[in-house]
């Protein structure tokens, strides 16, 4: 394969395995100094195939320096989804000199015609930082007599209790267990049933406490990811609760469905652990595919990437609790500002002409009487991604029709769309890489994460409007700090 088929649609930005599968990202912990980030991987191709955990560390989150595969599959089965923790005070026994990380996973075994396939969890631990891992002499920790899908375990420590809480996706609710030392768990609670979407096979929970911004009020929420189901167009997708959690249950506010992410490609995310208390963050990132067209998507010799970090906080709006979603600072260092936008009037369309391989663009909007406007973010001059705010539906729709490469799937090339409150006063971040396009409106209360497959990132953007004008009050457009 020549080099340019491999690199064709190669993030910049994003992390992405040098070669072949990848998916969820897993075990994500911040320890000494890195933030480690291990994925479910296929070492063999590039479509799914018997798991693997990948491993790469990072100093800031952006930039990744891909490690040797952490775990491989053994006798209790390959390895699936899961977590990882700094075992600060030695809770397990393994730490007994200095703590290190414990990594929670599950354990698959392939089923056969007559017996359904198991699924357990399992441990392993590590003394040099992530580098080499043993797994535990009991595993598995924890098994079901009669629930085949029992997967994904994201594990905290809670304070208040002084126990590990272990988060569990058990067919279409999450199980809570508790520990004291990682090994032995007891059930707590089951939460999910008649709450939110089930359209799909739950997957990936993370449950995590958080500010609510500008006040001192604290919400716990419950990320969960669905999955694909043939019968519906969106393919696979992430939900979230806002609500209470006292150790032991699980209490939503709410049973509506409120999606975490818009776009078609933002899935399985979860958060870091142990960031430290100084810092405060709960940061997140996602697989940026779906499984409806995963295995299908066009890049050679490499396949997925994951979404940027983005940093969580929950804002109320009216009397409803949002997950809202910031990009991490650490990212702002790898753009130089190149033109601040003030005051500008659109009425038709302002085009920016550049040719870069990732864009950062801020923009502040204010609708003074157009019916339509947008962005065109023009990949080549025949390709391009199209975002539209809509005064009639009160919607913002992202048309990736003439993105670049859609064939691989029907699905791809249909409109997603978010409807909102109103269009008059909008903020929206737009970050452009190779071959994807995340989307931040309102100060993050809305996300639309696409993967695009153009021939390159992009030549221009051109701020447009119909039927009327805009103003933008203030912005940026800026490009990568050679
Ligand atoms: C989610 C998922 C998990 C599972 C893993 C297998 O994308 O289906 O539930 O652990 O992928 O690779």
């Amino acid at each position: 394969m020549t080099v340019d088929l491999l690199e064709k649609y190669r993030p910049k930005l994003h992390f992405a395995p040098k070669q072949n599968w990848m998916n969820d990202p897993n075990g994500m912990v911040y320890f000494e100094g890195e933030y480690h980030l291990f994925y479910q991987y296929y070492p063999n191709g590039t479509t799914w195939g018997p798991m693997h955990w990948g491993h790469a560390v990072s100093k800031d989150m952006i930039s990744w320096e891909e490690l040797d595969i952490a775990l491989y599959p053994d006798e209790h089965g390959t390895i699936f989804s899961g977590s990882a923790v700094v075992d600060w005070n030695n809770t397990s026994g393994f730490f007994p000199d200095a703590p290190g990380l414990v990594a929670i996973f599950t354990h698959h075994l392939d089923g056969t015609e007559e017996k359904p396939s198991v699924q357990t969890q399992s441990l392993a631990f590590s003394h040099d930082k992530g580098r080499t891992w043993t797994k535990y002499e009991g595993n598995p920790v924890l098994g079901h007599e009669t629930k085949v899908d029992f997967r994904d375990p994201k594990v905290f420590w809670h304070k208040e209790t002084e126990k590990w809480i272990m988060s569990l996706a058990t067919g279409q609710t999450i199980t809570f267990y508790s520990s004291t030392n990682l090994i032995d768990w007891k059930f707590e609670s089951e939460f999910g049933e008649g709450m939110g979407s089930h359209d799909g096979v739950w997957e990936c929970p993370d449950l995590f406490k958080l500010k609510v911004e500008g006040s001192n009020e604290e919400k716990w929420v419950l990320i969960v990811s669905i999955g694909d189901n043939p019968e519906f167009d969106q393919g696979s997708f992430t939900q979230y609760f806002t609500g209470s959690f006292d150790g032991s249950t699980f209490t939503a506010d709410h049973d509506s469905i409120k999606l975490l992410d818009f776009g078609k490609d933002n899935y399985a995310g979860v958060s870091f652990s142990d960031i430290p208390e100084e810092d405060g963050r709960r940061i997140y990132l996602g697989w940026m595919s779906n499984w409806r067209y995963a295995n299908q998507v066009p890049t050679e010799g490499w396949r997925s990437q994951m979404t940027l970090p983005r940093e969580l906080t929950v804002r109320k709006v009216g009397q409803d609790y949002k997950v809202v979603q910031k990009l991490v600072k650490e990212l702002n260092s790898y753009f130089s500002k190149k033109e601040d936008i003030h005051d500008v009037i659109v009425d038709g369309t302002k085009t920016f002409k550049m040719d870069e391989s990732n864009v950062d663009l801020d923009l502040n909007i204010e609708r003074v009487d157009a019916e339509q406007f947008g962005i065109t973010l023009h990949h080549t001059e025949e390709q391009h991604t199209t975002i539209t705010f809509d005064q009639e539906k009160n919607a913002l729709v992202v048309d990736r029709k003439n993105s670049g490469a859609i064939d691989f799937s029907d699905m791809f090339s249909l409109d997603q769309e978010v409807k909102l409150e109103n269009i008059d006063d909008i903020q929206l971040r737009l970050v452009v890489d190779s071959s994807s396009v995340e989307l931040l409106v309102n100060e993050g209360e809305y996300s639309v994460t696409s993967l695009v497959y153009p021939d390159k990132a992009c030549e221009g953007i051109s701020v447009f409007t119909s039927n009327g004008a805009i103003k933008v009050t203030n912005g940026y457009v800026s490009s990568p700090s050679k």
